[in-house]
């Protein structure tokens, strides 16, 4: 029928016509994304530099909706003693480099989601405890240098790491893969 014919070829213009609108937007909204976060590829890994980082400090950077935090621990974090929920990390979520007691390619540096597994709130940093310098304001869940959840908190597995490579010294690359264990 003419009528049919006519409303199915309207009706596939428009769906072109929004195509290319939403891949338009994507291209134009790029530079704007690229002056957020400077380092943002167009395939969606984020270079990060923590030069300035002195032991004890952290930054935050937002990826992909989500925030990232690198920690400058330094070498003698682990030397507190304590109890923890899941120590070898088997029910945690990591890349399989990092599922080990450091949870991280650089002994000295811990790389992770800012996002507490129990309910999601932003961890915080608590230097002057240094067998749990991460702990969760929400419900108090303490975490110690690698983001191991201590027993008697209510998150049930450690803070989530990201997928990421060395660039250089100071410098990583945070990457989608995904090859959590
Ligand atoms: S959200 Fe962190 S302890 Fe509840």
């Amino acid at each position: 029928m003419p009528g049919n014919k006519t409303f199915n070829r309207r009706r596939l213009l428009t769906r072109i016509v929004q195509l290319f609108g939403v891949t338009g937007l994507g291209f134009l909204s790029y530079p704007f994304f690229k002056v957020l976060m400077p380092g943002l590829s167009e395939d969606g890994t984020l270079a990060v530099d923590y030069s300035e980082l002195k032991i004890g400090q952290w930054k935050t950077v937002s990826w992909l909706g989500r925030r990232v935090i690198v920690y400058r621990r330094g070498l003698r974090w682990s030397s507190q003693p304590v109890s923890l929920k899941d120590p070898l990390s088997d029910r945690s979520i990591q890349p399989q480099f990092a599922k080990n007691t450091n949870r991280s390619h650089r002994d000295d540096v811990f790389i992770f989601f800012s996002n507490c597994t129990h309910l999601g709130c932003e961890v915080a940093l608590q230097p002057e405890d240094p067998a749990a310098p991460i702990a969760c304001p929400c419900h108090q869940s303490r975490f110690d240098g690698a983001g191991r959840v201590l027993e008697d908190a209510v998150a049930a597995a450690n803070l989530e790491v990201p997928f990421y490579r060395p660039v250089s010294a100071n410098s990583i690359r945070l990457e989608r893969q995904s090859e959590s264990s």
